[in-house]
């Protein structure tokens, strides 16, 4: 075995992705032309904006004109409040503690019990009640809205709490016919008639995330929640752009002869004497490891396949007789001008969604910003 090694040229570390604002900002309009006049739009940062750092990506999407954040969960709230933002904030996922210390921030409601809850904390809040109009994961059961919305306007009329949103989720929302979001729209229509009639006049009504708002006309809607556009994640082929770029190195070259096996358990032997290159990215930083003899990257413009099994830190890949040295740089995924994959490559290689790909990337790979691609 034949070893061939040379320091590293480049000083961008073993690895980043570069996550170009622009993108997000291109995305939210493009999005933004295509909503009914008066459409606002909330952009979804949970799960730190699906791996690509929550706080960066809800500026840039306020920058481009959206004028709510969304998260899961009340700590990611509560990070986004201490950056400094202070657009109205939505989350849906909270305990009773969570309650006590996160003021400022809208909640979801979804039965009595909860709103029995939330008048408990101490400060008087802003909650959106949720109607399950179909996709049958959390909201109020159709049959005890009414008892929900009666409770919430008492409690509205106490002062104790403000309805300040109706919503809902939909099931379908990238069937490009709408047929379930038309139904799920219905009985939200439906919902709200009811929910006035109990004294209620919420300042939003939300139902469609990104691809619903691009397939679903909802005129009782006026707001949307979109988190995959703002990442390129494009299900109905609206023209977004994805703003992440994962770039590395070669840390390491070596020749192998026809016969050798690389990586654990040899999976993957040499058919011919060849040239294999190691990357230091591995499952720990979120290569799904089911890619090995699937995958490829970008290495001098060429696609050089992934061999042999991905380890925790590092892969190796097969770069036959192409002139590879330590320290080039290797693209695992951008948008694709270059030639290189696309996150949606990873993602049906690893038989998977793209989302996973995103939120999956681990915290040992810095993000950098930039404004367009360099
Ligand atoms: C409640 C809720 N609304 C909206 C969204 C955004 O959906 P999408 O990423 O498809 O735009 C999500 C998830 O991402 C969600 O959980």
């Amino acid at each position: 075995m034949n070893l061939v090694q040379s320091p590293a040229r480049h000083c961008l570390g073993l690895a980043e992705a570069v996550i170009d604002l622009s993108a997000i900002r291109d995305n939210v309009r493009t999005i933004q032309q295509r909503l009914a006049p008066g459409t606002e739009v909330l952009a979804v940062v949970k799960a730190d904006a699906f791996g690509h750092g929550a706080v960066q990506v809800a500026r840039a999407a306020i920058e481009a004109g959206a004028t709510w954040l969304g998260v899961a969960r009340a700590d990611e709230a509560l990070r986004l409040r201490a950056a400094g933002l202070t657009v109205p904030i939505l989350t849906w996922l909270y305990d009773a503690t969570d309650l006590m210390w996160l003021s400022d921030v809208d909640v979801s409601v979804s039965t009595v019990a909860e709103l029995h809850q939330v008048i408990s904390a101490p400060t008087v809040r802003n909650v959106h009640l949720k109607l399950d109009t179909g996709l049958h994961r959390g909201g109020s059961s159709p049959d005890q809205w009414i008892e929900l919305t009666r409770a919430a306007a008492h409690y509205e009329a106490l002062g104790a709490i403000r309805v300040r949103g109706i919503w809902s989720h939909l099931s379908h929302g990238d069937d490009v016919d709408a047929t379930h979001s038309r139904r799920q729209l219905q009985l939200l229509r439906t919902g709200i008639t009811l929910a006035k009639r109990a004294g209620l006049d919420s300042q939003v009504v939300h139902l469609a995330n990104s691809a619903g708002a691009l397939t679903l006309d909802a005129p009782d809607c006026n707001l949307v929640r979109i988190g995959a556009a703002l990442f390129g994640i494009d299900e109905v082929g609206a023209g977004l752009r994805p703003p992440m770029r994962l770039v590395s190195k070669v840390v390491q070259v070596r020749r192998i002869r026809r016969g050798e096996g690389v990586s654990y358990g040899h999976d993957h032997v040499a058919p011919r004497d060849t040239t294999v290159a190691l990357i230091p990215l591995g499952y720990a930083d979120g290569i799904p490891r089911v890619t090995a003899g699937r995958a490829s990257v970008l290495i001098r413009g060429r696609r050089t396949p992934v061999i042999g099994r991905i380890a925790m830190d590092q892969f190796v890949v097969d770069a036959g007789d192409a002139p590879v040295e330590a320290g080039i740089p290797v693209t695992l995924f951008g948008d694709g001008s270059q030639g290189e994959p696309t996150a949606a490559e990873w993602a049906d290689w690893a038989g998977t969604i793209q989302h996973e790909i995103y939120c999956g990337l681990g915290s040992r790979v810095p993000r950098r910003y930039q404004e367009g691609q360099r």
